[in-house]
């Protein structure tokens, strides 16, 4: 990545995490513990892609950025809640994340359901707050809390969750896996995409970014099959070999380290010429290599 992408990528993640942290500072009485559980996962690191990729698409389409930041948080405060169940010893039954003891390590079970629940909610909250403040309008708040929800549902994120676990200790086919990755992850990541260009009001870019979403989302959970397997724990922050203690299917079950950084080449090239149809596509398209080749 060049110095000027670099420096333009901290600054959008300084900006959202600024922004996060004002988000989850609350300290209600009587449930302070559930506050400190989500802020303790929230801001313990992680790329900030998927707010990165919103903030990104805005801009790309004419938007303004600076205005929607703590929208764009809306997305990781639900990939967060997605983190935290994901570690539950019911499911993926992992002690670390981020660097730091998963939620439920370091608060116990139930306030890491909780705490999941409640960011759930908040990015809705955070979405709704906007436009009754004046900032969106009511018409563009509806279609983001209607893109948003239906990427974490049953036809997104939960769903592949729920096929995830289904897929477990036993075989199935790569069409099969490629549904799965479309929802745990793609779903997330296409949703941030096209609330960015929403933000903008460019809907005739929606297919556009639907599509590089697509290539990117299943790049991304590629690699990050890959690095269960060849990354280290002080460069993840989350342990490795997890994937074969849950005996789950992945991309390097089915093709090997080699056959599946080959596919996530692939679907890296297919984004990067998706992404030729929006100016000033300079940044991201750095962003999306730079992805490929990631050790966290
Ligand atoms: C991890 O996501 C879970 C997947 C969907 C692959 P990230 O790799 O974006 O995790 P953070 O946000 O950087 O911790
Ligand atoms: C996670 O996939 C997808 C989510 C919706 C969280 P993984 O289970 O592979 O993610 P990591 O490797 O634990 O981050
Ligand atoms: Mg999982
Ligand atoms: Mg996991
Ligand atoms: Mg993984």
């Amino acid at each position: 990545m060049t110095e000027i992408s670099n420096i333009k990528l901290n600054d959008y993640c300084e900006k959202i995490n600024r922004a996060l942290k004002e988000i989850v500072s609350e300290r209600a009485p009587l449930r302070e513990s559930l506050n400190e559980a989500m802020e303790y996962s929230l801001m313990a690191g992680g790329k900030r892609l998927r707010p990165v990729l919103m903030l990104e698409f805005c801009r790309m389409c004419g938007g303004d950025p600076e205005s929607i930041t703590d929208i764009a948080c809306s997305i990781e405060l639900i990939h967060t809640f997605s983190l935290i169940h994901d570690d539950l010893p019911s499911m993926d039954n992992d002690d670390y994340r981020r660097g730091r003891e998963s939620c439920h390590k370091k608060f116990g079970e139930a306030t890491a359901l909780l705490a999941g629940d409640a960011l759930n909610t908040l990015a809705f909250e955070v979405i709704t707050n906007a436009a009754t403040e004046g900032r969106i309008s009511a018409q563009t708040a509806v279609m983001l809390v209607s893109v948003l929800s239906k990427a974490v549902g049953v036809n997104g994120m939960i769903g592949g969750q729920m096929i995830d676990l289904g897929a477990e200790n036993r075989e199935i086919t790569i069409d099969e896996l490629v549904i799965l990755q479309r929802f745990k992850t793609g779903a997330l990541i296409e949703a941030a995409c096209v609330m960015g260009v929403i933000l903008a009001g460019r809907f005739d870019m929606l297919p556009a970014a639907a599509d590089y979403a697509d290539a990117l989302g299943r790049a991304f959970q590629i690699v990050d099959d890959i690095l269960d397997v060849t990354g280290t724990f002080e460069e993840l922050g989350k342990p490795i070999g997890s994937d074969s203690e849950q005996h789950k299917n992945t991309f390097v079950t089915a093709l090997g380290i080699e056959g599946a950084h080959a596919e996530a080449e692939r679907l890296t090239k297919t984004a990067l010429l998706t992404l030729m149809q929006f100016d000033d596509c300079g940044f991201l398209s750095e962003l999306t290599e730079e992805l490929l080749d990631r050790r966290s």
